[in-house]
């Protein structure tokens, strides 16, 4: 079935278009602006149909959100009411792919369509490929084969298809997103909406309308009635992410929508049954923040039945070349830049760099070098400062008597020999590590964010890892 963007202010579109075409195609509804990098990267949905409406108050972002769309190579169709017909020829002029009447008729909608997802194939041939296929041929769209990678994609793959709640964790930008939207696309819910909420970025006054949905009069300012995203996720998924960001009573309010499976829109009594499977994440602490009562505890044990880590990048340094090519080719495309491919020594940089901002900072990385390069080659010139800074950088081991807990000092302890054995290195950690005879099992103890200790993520524990300061601490390059 094809994947289809779609892009509306109007939330009554999506359930006439999915009733009427869902049985050849698969909507997935998307916000305007915040949609579109998603699209582009994480959803095999090269043809999208686009809303242009007079009614709407900013038809401007909706151009505009057409013109970043074909820009980058979606092939588009933009709905368009009379009002708007002039924009939209000048958009059908300008690259997109065709222009339909709005209302639409499901008719010509779904021959337009048809030849869209033709022309995209005809274009693409090689879109079909496995490239980012993960075990058992089902599309992640995730880059990475790392070991952690691996175990991640196992998980993704066993949770898929039953209906538990799954809580994904992990350092902002590792993914988790990424993971959330994976486990929709490889169960039997794929082709169903699925429905992302940062729930931090709601405000609290709005949010419960925002969930559950509210009748008109429901509160000051509700002028007419509106389906929440419990709703609207359907018998799809529901992604909410940011969970530790909810106030205390709205942990409240999803705990009983949770216990019950059923719920009701702000100012009715109609009770609505919950058929959306839910995955939650967070990068936060949620044991500490039951532990401080910032967290409800029954909460926690009903949205984290099964637990996903979405490992930090410096934890498999391993897939920063693969990824890293991945956005490399992504946006040379997208910036209409001719091919590109980096220099063995940028990768190694890449390598060796810390990245406390995770797979995110690396496709920002990426982004800027692609700015930065003028020939065929990305250099290690064209990488930020911060990401070639060298030896000098190294912290100053100070003498001073440790102080604080026995870990502590233990930990501290452990940072030090490591930067000053890889200062009398030269910056050679390979060659650190093997003088100072610590065991080559994973990683390299001291590449960037290096770790002496074998746990895997450093989180709490008498067992954790040892961080050199990532992103301060650096060695110097191996030329
Ligand atoms: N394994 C991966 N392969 C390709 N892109 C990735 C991978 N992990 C993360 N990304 C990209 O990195 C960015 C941040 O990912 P996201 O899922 O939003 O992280 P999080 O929700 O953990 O903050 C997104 O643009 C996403 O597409
Ligand atoms: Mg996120």
């Amino acid at each position: 079935m094809k994947s289809i963007g779609l892009y509306s202010h109007d939330r009554s579109l999506y359930p006439l278009l999915s009733s009427a075409l869902g049985n050849e195609f698969s909507f997935r509804p998307e916000s305007m602006q915040a949609g579109i990098q998603r699209l582009l990267q994480q959803e095999n949905c090269p043809v999208a149909v686009l809303d242009l409406r007079s009614t709407h108050d900013d038809v401007e972002e909706s151009v505009e959100c057409a013109h970043r769309l074909v820009d980058s190579g979606v092939t588009l169709i933009v709905l368009a009411d009379d009002g708007q017909r002039m924009k939209a020829n000048e958009l059908v002029e300008s690259g997109a792919f065709g222009y339909c009447r709005r209302p639409p008729s499901i008719r010509e909608l779904r021959l337009l369509l048809r030849k869209a997802c033709e022309a995209c194939e005809k274009a693409n041939p090689d879109e079909s490929s496995e490239a980012y296929s993960g075990p058992a041929g089902v599309r992640h769209h995730m880059v990475g084969t790392s070991e952690a990678m691996q175990q991640v994609h196992e998980l993704i793959d066993r949770v898929a298809d039953i209906d538990a709640s799954v809580l994904i964790v992990g350092e902002s930008g590792t993914g988790k997103e990424l993971i959330s939207r994976a486990i929709h696309n490889a169960g039997s819910r794929a082709s169903r909406p699925f429905v992302a909420v940062a729930c931090g970025a709601i405000p609290e006054t709005l949010i419960e309308a925002e969930l559950f949905g509210h009748e008109k009069g429901a509160f000051t300012g509700s002028v007419g009635s509106r389906e929440g995203f419990l709703e609207q996720a359907a018998d799809g998924t529901l992604f909410l992410d940011e969970i530790g960001e909810l106030s205390p009573y709205t942990q409240i309010k999803l705990l009983r929508v949770l216990q019950q499976r059923e719920f009701s829109r702000l100012g009715s009594n109609r009770l609505v049954p919950l058929r959306a499977r839910l995955v939650f994440a967070t990068h936060r602490n949620l044991d500490e923040m039951v532990a401080e009562g910032k967290f409800r505890q029954d909460l926690f044990f009903r949205i984290s039945v099964m637990g996903i880590e979405a490992p930090p990048l410096r934890d498999r340094a391993e897939d920063i070349p693969q990824i890293a090519c991945h956005f490399l080719n992504l946006y040379t495309r997208s910036f209409h830049k001719q091919h590109l491919s980096f220099s063995p020594e940028a990768l190694e940089v890449l390598k060796d760099y810390s990245w406390p901002g995770n797979v995110r900072e690396l496709e920002n990385v990426v982004q800027q070098a692609i700015i930065m390069s003028n020939g065929n080659v990305v250099h290690v010139d064209h990488l930020p400062w911060k990401i070639r800074e060298s030896m000098a950088d190294l912290p100053e081991v100070e003498d001073e008597f440790p102080s604080g807990s026995f870990e502590r000092q233990l930990r501290d302890y452990k940072i030090k020999l490591a930067v000053t054995a890889v200062r009398d290195n030269n910056g050679n950690k390979t060659q650190t590590q093997h003088l100072a005879g610590l065991s080559s099992s994973a990683d390299p103890p001291c590449r960037a964010g290096a770790r002496i200790g074998n746990s895997r993520n450093g989180r709490g524990g008498t067992n954790s890892a040892v961080r050199l300061t990532t992103g301060r601490f650096r060695a110097s390059r191996r030329h």
